[in-house]
């Protein structure tokens, strides 16, 4: 398989680092060879973290699309405009797509995902949500038999390494953001990890594939943590809580509850525990129970383990029958529920 890589940024680079590492036993698995053969940048005379020998190098991502020789386009670029674009234009020259973009699916996901089914081909978006965490695979294949209750997470990485880091070595919010952005955990405008908006990006899409309704990021209630501080954490450990935020899904009677807030969780509770750049993703299905899914929530190759892992999932369903590419199943845009998101 072919792949042409659109960003070649922190999750980018991952991705080409864990390909060519693994290459062996990537081939194995899938049944074929994931080769990049192209991949775009805007700047190409930056110094880049991976050798990119034998990738052609090129400025137009729109190139990468237009060669025949690629089977599955990688957007990782960012954003909900070009990004956008590019897929959509991917969808329609026949790609393959595979996407960590949250914020792209989130405002444009029954769009894009109704382009490729009328194409017959797959998006995957494994790396959107959760970073390293297999959770949308998790809730479309180990808990499908479920009808699911309700989602709780800890699901930005930097709003929890910055909650972590004020409470255990009292450092100052902007101090620890700024190295949130220096390990590559926040997102390029950061006021989307503060804000909850980044969490409510990735609460829509788990939302959407645990409930069977569309993407509707407008819908959800987002708080971030721009207006905690230091005091709030220390009153909230006296009183045994710690303070989280917290992406909330949960069905009702009247409708879905989907909100992102900081919240105060008991100490002795996992979450509570769930520390820096780490996430975690509660869900609770009606026949399995509570279940938590916990892992590193953003990073160069923790992402690039869940966008290789799609490349794979979409080499071995290439070719099948549509009707069983399972990644494109993840998200069905006509057969969609109605049920309403409250208004909070
Ligand atoms: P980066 O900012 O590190 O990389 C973005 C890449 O896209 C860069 O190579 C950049 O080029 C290129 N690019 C940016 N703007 C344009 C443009 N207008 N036209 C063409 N190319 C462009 O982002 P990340 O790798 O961190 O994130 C990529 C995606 O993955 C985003 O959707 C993000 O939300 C998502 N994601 C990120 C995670 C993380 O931990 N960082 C985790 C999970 C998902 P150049 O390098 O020359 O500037
Ligand atoms: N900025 C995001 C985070 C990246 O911190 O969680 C992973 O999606």
């Amino acid at each position: 398989m072919q792949v042409g890589l659109l960003g070649l940024g922190t999750v980018g680079s991952g991705t080409v680092e864990v390909l060519r590492r693994n290459r062996e036993e990537i081939a194995r698995r899938a049944g074929r060879d994931i080769v990049v053969k192209a991949a775009s940048a805007r700047d190409l005379k930056k110094k880049r973290a991976v050798s990119l020998d034998g990738i052609e190098l090129v400025a137009d991502p729109a190139a990468i699309i237009a060669r025949p020789d690629i089977d599955i386009v990688v957007e990782l670029i960012g954003g909900d405009t070009i990004a956008r674009e590019l897929v959509l234009k991917a969808i329609a020259a026949g790609k393959h797509v595979v996407t960590a973009n949250k914020a792209l699916l989130a405002k444009h996901g029954t769009e894009i995902f109704l382009a490729a089914q009328k194409k017959g081909v797959m998006v995957a978006f494994e790396g959107a949500v959760a970073g390293g965490i297999p959770i949308i695979k998790a809730i479309r294949e180990g808990l499908t038999a479920n009808r699911i209750e309700w989602i709780a997470g800890i699901i930005n990485g930097t709003c929890n390494y910055i909650l972590s880091e004020m409470r255990d070595k009292g450092l100052p919010f902007d101090m620890v953001l700024a190295e949130a952005q220096r390990l590559g955990y926040a997102e390029a405008d950061p006021a989307f990890d503060i804000e909850g908006i980044d969490a409510a990006h990735k609460l829509t899409i788990l939302a959407a594939i645990a409930f069977g309704i569309p993407m509707q990021f407008d819908k959800a209630y987002v708080e971030g943590i721009t207006r905690l501080t230091a005091i709030d954490i220390k009153y909230a450990e006296g009183l045994g809580y710690r303070i989280k935020l917290l992406g909330i899904a949960k069905r009702t009677d009247k409708g879905i509850e989907l909100r992102v807030h900081p919240t105060l969780v008991p100490s002795r509770r996992l979450i509570a525990n769930v520390e820096g750049v780490m996430n975690a993703v509660l869900v609770k299905g009606d026949a399995v129970g509570p279940t938590l899914f916990y892992g590193r929530g953003a990073g160069s190759e923790p992402t690039a383990s869940a966008v290789v892992a799609d490349l794979v999932d979409v080499t071995r369903m290439a070719t099948a029958d549509p009707e069983h590419r399972v990644p494109h199943l993840a998200f069905r845009p006509d057969r969609l529920s109605d049920v309403p998101i409250l208004p909070m």
